[in-house]
């Protein structure tokens, strides 16, 4: 695409969002042309935070299928849209509602902590949600109160929370296909190359992995971390897609993929031209059932409580 075209389309975009009263929300690891049309980036959390507040009529979600659905249970009069529908999230998908069913059944005392990355059915089966951001510190809310805490769907999460509260938990065998690409290796190739520069990591990388960083940080914790360091370089152990707002946010430092194979193809689906496709047709709406809804939000109005 010429920059006579992007523009063009960034115009278009501008003008219709207007017409329309929409909002876009841009998660970390879209692909740069998404991030520059974006009225909020973000994380999941402060996504989700944001579509509950926003008064626009319509929201744009540029992410993955479960970050819109958590949108629209927060804000069910609202017209969520996604410019892609096939943008889901592998990890949200090795769980479904019958699976959670059957091992609250196998431990019928315990309390369910569930990652955001879940869809709303496996939503509203739980007790409480969690992002990357407070994990940590829900399981700690809990730990005290209860004896056993079922914690779904992403095994590396579980245990980089199960080691900072000191508190076993009972997990599910969910993971990120793309941040297990990321491998010590990597981490220790990249730290001989900028030896003075700080490694954070997604906590959904593998245990060896967050081990030998400096900091395991949800993406838009890392946005904060680096722009706060002292620091002029940074090893960065998520999804590529985050460099680019790192380097537009932090001119004068330097970011370092860990690895290059780190990427979330469904992150990667959305562009300009389906943003524009879906605020021209409104469409294609993603919604959740009344009865899922209202029991999904119970876990995400609990996670809000605590944090
Ligand atoms: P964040 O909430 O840290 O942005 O993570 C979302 C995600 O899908 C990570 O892979
Ligand atoms: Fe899901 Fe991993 Fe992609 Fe995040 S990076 S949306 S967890 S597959």
């Amino acid at each position: 695409m010429t920059k006579k075209e992007a523009t063009g389309l960034e115009d278009k975009i501008l003008e219709l969002k207007k017409k329309r009263n929409a909002v876009i929300l841009v998660h970390n690891y879209q692909l740069p042309e998404v991030q520059d049309i974006a009225d909020y980036r973000g994380d999941s959390l402060e996504l989700s935070r944001i579509a509950a507040k926003t008064d626009a009529k319509v929201i744009v979600f540029c992410g993955v299928h479960f970050m819109a659905e958590t949108a629209s249970i927060l804000c069910p009069e609202k017209k969520v849209i996604m410019p892609d529908m096939h943008s889901g999230c592998p990890m949200a998908d090795m769980i479904t509602a019958q699976d959670l069913r059957r091992l609250k059944k196998e431990h019928p005392k315990a309390v369910t902590v569930g990652y955001v990355n879940t869809s709303a059915e496996v939503k509203a089966e739980l007790d409480y949600c969690c992002t990357s951001t407070n994990a940590v510190k829900v399981v700690n809310y809990l730990k005290d109160k209860f004896e056993e805490i079922v914690f779904v769907p992403d095994k590396y999460l579980a245990d980089y929370v199960s080691k900072e509260t000191h508190k076993k938990l009972i997990f599910w065998n969910g993971f990120c296909p793309t941040h297990v690409k990321i491998l010590p290796d990597d981490i220790k190739r990249e730290k001989k190359f900028h030896p003075f520069a700080k490694v954070m990591v997604h906590p959904e990388c593998l245990p060896a992995v967050v081990a030998m960083a400096d900091a395991a940080l949800s993406t838009s914790q890392m946005c904060k971390f680096a722009h706060e360091s002292e620091a002029k370089e940074f090893i960065v152990g998520t999804e590529v897609g985050l460099i680019y707002r790192l380097k537009k946010d932090n001119p004068a430092k330097e970011f370092y993929p860990a690895s290059e194979a780190a990427v979330c193809p469904n992150m990667k689906r959305t562009t300009q031209e389906k943003v524009l496709w879906a605020l021209e047709e409104l469409k294609e709406e993603v919604r959740v059932a009344d009865e899922v809804r209202q029991r999904a939000r119970l876990a995400i109005d609990r996670m809000l409580e605590i944090v």
